[in-house]
């Protein structure tokens, strides 16, 4: 009995948590305020589960930012390489991706290669015994009983925060990584993002003081959403949201902008603002949400870069997609020297190694070699 108290109190660095609050159900967890629920998945001052992009501060995407370029650095020799490869080689990944991906999937696997990190997956709820009649909290439990880690990708809003709200009350906490939730969160694609601004801004001052554009359906799109809350970590920065009225971003986030100093510019115009831009992010429509073909009254025309969009973009902007691009921007763009999109391809699977030697605390390693 004591040694099992002792072990309950340490889940989530023992002193964080009540015991009242890990006697709350999930619904009523739920209703929580964002900065109560992420003291939930950190432990130790630091983020355990890696759910939304609110848990993220300046001072951890810098951390970031850095173990990503030591990273790539050691990475470029065979030695060091090699070396990578061992730093976690006694853990094991689930990729439990129960929603189409390319990127987002493979950049995981990738990564965890890169590392030493063997992994194994579950691609579809049909051919795991969810299809028996198991729960959702016994499928994450079991996942949690063979691996270290669980990075996970789901249809539906909240599963990842609820899976490790599922975890986080057992004797195996292990942590969770969201690679896409339903249409609210995608933050590994915002710090894949973050990095890619970033460093393309680095010889003019970084991505302080930038105006972004966010392009496209910013009701549905999760990427969108996860960077937009990223970049209130960045001082003066300016937002122009573009999209059709029906696909605007929700007011939760526009006002989340609003409270932590973004200059906020919500506009159905495209071509109009794209010159006031240094960066324009452009998003696809996300049709596999709609519930009455919300999407066919979408102008595809209009949100578009083509050639001729690209005369009114500044020669010193650039021009990212999370990927996969449908219309929004046409093959012929790619060659333009603005055009970072494969950049940020790239770059995902580098920002994936960097979360998972800081989710395993090895940073100091990386620094020392
Ligand atoms: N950007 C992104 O999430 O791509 P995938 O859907 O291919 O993973």
């Amino acid at each position: 009995m004591v040694n099992i108290k002792k072990k309950l109190r340490g889940i989530n660095g023992g002193s964080m948590f009540s015991q009242k609050l890990r006697n709350l159900d999930w619904k009523k967890f739920q209703a929580l305020p964002t900065h109560k629920r992420k003291e939930y998945f950190a432990k130790d001052g630091r983020i355990f589960d890696v759910l939304f992009s609110q848990q993220f501060s300046r001072a951890t995407l810098d951390l970031l930012y850095r173990i990503i370029n030591k990273v790539r650095h050691i990475h470029k020799t065979k030695d060091g390489a090699k070396w990578l490869s061992s730093l976690l080689s006694t853990k094991k990944a689930m990729l439990y991706f129960t929603q189409p991906s390319t990127r987002t999937y493979l950049s995981f696997v990738t990564a965890c290669q890169t590392l030493g990190i063997q992994t194994a997956d579950v691609r579809s709820s049909q051919t795991s015994s969810e299809m028996k009649g198991e729960t959702f909290e016994d499928t994450i439990q079991t996942f949690s009983s063979y691996f270290d880690v669980i990075i996970m990708r789901n249809p539906h809003e909240g599963h990842a925060e609820k899976a490790s709200f599922v975890l986080n009350n057992t004797l195996r906490p292990i942590p969770i990584i969201n690679a896409g939730s339903g249409k609210d969160q995608h933050p590994t694609q915002a710090l894949l993002d973050i990095y890619t601004l970033q460093k393309s801004f680095s010889d003019v001052g970084g991505l302080d003081n930038k105006t972004i554009m966010m392009v496209g359906d910013l009701k549905r799109g999760r990427t969108v959403h996860s960077l937009s809350y990223l970049l209130t970590n960045y001082n003066k920065m300016k937002i122009i949201l573009s999209s059709p009225e029906q696909f605007r971003m929700g007011t939760e986030i526009t006002e989340f902008l609003k409270i932590n100093n973004i200059e906020l510019l919500e506009t159905t115009e495209f071509k109009k603002f794209l010159p006031d831009a240094d960066a324009v992010y452009m998003t696809r429509i996300q049709d596999e949400h709609d519930t009455n073909n919300e999407s066919s009254s979408y102008d595809k025309k209009k949100y578009t870069i083509d050639q001729e969009a690209l005369k009114d973009i500044k020669p010193t902007s650039f021009i990212l997609h999370p990927l996969p691009r449908i219309f929004e921007i046409k093959r012929e763009v790619d060659k333009d020297p603005r055009a970072i999109y494969w950049r940020q391809v790239r770059n995902g699977m580098w920002a994936r190694v960097a979360l998972l030697i800081y989710l395993f605390r090895l940073e100091e390693k990386i620094f020392d070699r």
